[in-house]
């Protein structure tokens, strides 16, 4: 019997239009625009401005643009998934607030929160239901309103994390396209390192509470970065052993934008040349769920049919794992 892949038949992604430079941080907090490029690769981050507005709206952007460009019927998507940590509200989940605002009127819908890896997640997750047969149109959304959960005093995770996402749509193939292999790993002990603790049903919000800014995200920057450089770059390593891929073999690594020196490492241990690495963090700093979408959604012209992709991620969790997939279309 044939079988059946999931491939990427589109991609689409939104960032808002608000920019906040290195140089505005450093009128917030006590940091440099020198300090954050060396450190980090940042430049600038976009943020969502507007009272009422959730991350749903990055979520229904980008699906509206991509069910356009790929002339998909709302009516005909089975399935939304929303890898998020920045929901709208904790219920309904931001998925169902995105099927509704675009009209999937036939689907389910639900989030999947694995921080920065929620895509590799959502992704792995939403193939399998083609892979199945089971489901048509799946639409994979990772997005993340990071504004709404970051200290803009807190030096040490202002700086790194901004607003955006974006969607992809799989429908099902018969032909060698599509993803054809993940590897997804956690480690629940690392939410010591990356964590915010309030809001949640372990310390729901109070006026201490909140005077004490637990409804932050609160980060060990440098054990986290640790975590990250090793691990992303192992399960990188590991999905193009186990698939019988070299260095010369990738076309493209879509690496989490977390820290240019986490992806430089990560490339570096692929054996994969700088010009084969997307790269956009310079100007939307790390947008969580979002980063991997809108690096497909920036270099989707250069891609082509047949192009051996990895997308590797590591995050809060801990989390990590990396998708290895061959890409279905060429851009027109
Ligand atoms: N500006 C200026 N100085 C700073 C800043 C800042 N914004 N932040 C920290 N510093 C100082 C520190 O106080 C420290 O000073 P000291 O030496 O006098 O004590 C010095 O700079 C070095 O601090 P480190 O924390 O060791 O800096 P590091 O090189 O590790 O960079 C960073 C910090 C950018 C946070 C890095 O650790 C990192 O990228 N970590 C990983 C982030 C990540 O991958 N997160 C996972 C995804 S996020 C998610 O899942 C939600």
């Amino acid at each position: 019997m044939t079988k059946i892949r999931a491939a990427i038949t589109g991609v689409h992604g939104y960032v808002p239009d608000y920019v906040l430079t290195n140089q505005e941080l450093e009128t917030f907090v006590d940091t440099s625009d020198d300090w954050i490029t060396s450190r980090t690769g940042i430049k600038e981050r976009r943020i969502l401005k507007g009272e009422g507005k959730g991350t749903s709206v990055i979520g229904i952007e980008s699906s509206k643009a991509l069910l356009e460009k790929t002339g998909t019927d709302p009516k005909d998507v089975d399935l939304i998934i929303c890898a998020t940590v920045t929901p709208d509200m904790p219920f309904p989940a931001t998925a169902n607030i995105i099927a509704d605002e675009i009209g999937a009127i036939n689907s389910f819908s639900y989030d999947i929160g694995a921080a920065c890896s929620g895509f590799l997640y959502a992704l792995t997750t939403g193939s399998q239901f083609i892979e199945t047969g089971k489901y048509k149109k799946v639409l994979v959304v990772g997005a993340d309103k990071m504004s709404s959960i970051i200290n803009y005093k807190d030096r040490t995770t202002c700086i790194i994390f901004g607003d955006g996402g974006g969607a992809v749509l799989l429908e099902p193939t018969t032909e060698e396209v599509g993803v054809m292999d993940s590897i997804l790993r956690a480690d629940g002990s690392g939410a010591q390192y990356l964590q915010m603790p309030g809001g949640g049903s372990r310390m729901p919000a109070t006026v201490e509470s909140v005077q004490a800014d637990k409804h932050y995200a609160m980060q060990e920057g440098s054990a986290v970065f640790k975590f990250a450089v090793t691990n992303m770059a192992d399960v990188a390593a590991e999905i193009m052993e186990k698939n019988n891929l070299t260095g010369d073999d990738i076309s493209w690594l879509v690496p989490h934008q977390a820290n240019k020196r986490i992806i430089d490492a990560t490339a570096r241990r692929m054996d994969v040349n700088e010009d084969k690495v997307m790269l956009n963090i310079e100007k939307y700093g790390n947008t969580t769920s979002g980063t991997l979408p809108l690096c497909l959604w920036d270099y989707e012209k250069q891609l082509k049919k047949g192009d051996n992709v990895i997308l590797a991620a590591f995050g809060g969790g801990f989390t990590w794992g990396s998708i290895y997939l061959k890409w279905a279309y060429d851009s027109k």
